[in-house]
């Protein structure tokens, strides 16, 4: 395998910033344009680049990711959320180039009571959820074997600020937070996602997977257990969500199972306790 990988996203976004750091780690040669390098929606500009560098693997983190936003910008999302990961599947596929798109938790509505599986209904509620289900379903309407779309949830991690760090933030200036507690996710690290990620293309497998840490929290608990991590002293008061309206719906349980990763790897990602402890102890 050539270890020289696009990262879109690379430069500046949560998670194309930790692929390029778990990347070059495993002495990959990374390539991370941004937004003044070109315009990455212009499909000739785009195919020119990608065949000049002549890669092998491209991650794409690109995405319109205000949720709330979204709501009012349909057409912005609706561009880099189904038509650019459409375009860029079309020249990835034609050049035979291993493709990792990034999708959400937030194509699911949330009535399950149990983990999501990717053979799970989809059924988002929010624009941001649509646009990103559409853009699954544009990659998957002409899939090849070198495709794989990997679902995660509620991102935090190093290089860009992200919920943990504000609670961090917050809880250093208040007594008391009143935090969503009727939300339920999985809490995942960029990092361990980035390696999780490179585990995959490193099994030259394809389709669809879910990658998140173990186990699950609400936006309250995920807050008062870094509040506790940083050895901040600050109460957290468990609110529902109407009493933070938010413009877009959320999911009010969106746990991923992972469990496709781990047959194909034959390894489980670890508990989000455990990685939220290594980021602020490394990071924080
Ligand atoms: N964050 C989460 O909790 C979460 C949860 C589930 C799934 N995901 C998915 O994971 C992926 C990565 O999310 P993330 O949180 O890392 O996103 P992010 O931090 O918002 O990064 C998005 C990246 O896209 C770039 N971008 C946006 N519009 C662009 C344009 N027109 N031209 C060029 N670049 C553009 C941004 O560049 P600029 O900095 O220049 O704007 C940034 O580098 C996304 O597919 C997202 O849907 C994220």
């Amino acid at each position: 395998m050539d270890k020289k990988a696009l990262i879109l996203g690379g430069k500046s976004g949560l998670l194309g910033q930790a692929l390029d750091h778990v990347l070059k780690q495993d002495k990959w040669e990374t390539i991370c344009p941004d937004r003044n390098d070109f315009d990455f929606l212009n499909k000739d500009l785009l195919r020119e680049y990608i065949l000049d560098l002549g890669v092998e693997t491209v991650f794409n983190t690109i995405a319109y990711t205000q949720v709330d936003q979204a709501e009012d910008e349909k057409e912005s999302a609706l561009l880099l959320n189904k038509k650019f990961p459409g375009t860029l599947g079309d020249i990835c596929r034609s050049q035979d180039i291993s493709l990792v798109h990034y999708s959400t938790d937030f194509v699911f509505n949330g009535k399950k009571l149990t983990p999501y599986t990717t053979e799970d209904e989809t059924c988002p509620e929010s624009v941001y959820g649509k646009t990103k289900l559409q853009g699954e379903k544009i990659l998957m309407a002409n899939k090849w074997d070198k495709l794989i779309i990997v679902r995660t949830s509620w991102l935090f991690g190093p290089f860009k600020t992200n919920f943990v760090d504000k609670i961090i933030n917050f809880a250093k200036e208040k007594n008391n937070l009143k935090i969503i507690h009727d939300q339920v996710g999985s809490p995942t690290y960029t990092i361990d996602l980035a390696k999780y990620s490179l585990n995959l293309v490193k099994k030259e497998t394809s389709g669809m997977f879910h990658l998140a840490n173990k186990g699950q929290a609400s936006w309250c608990e995920l807050a008062s257990e870094a509040i506790k991590c940083a050895g901040l002293y600050c109460n957290t008061t468990p609110i529902p969500s109407e009493d933070y309206p938010q413009k877009a719906k959320r999911p009010p349980y969106s746990v991923l199972d992972c469990s496709k990763y781990s047959v194909v790897t034959g390894e489980s990602p670890r508990p989000w306790i455990q990685s939220l402890r290594e980021y602020i102890y490394n990071y924080q």
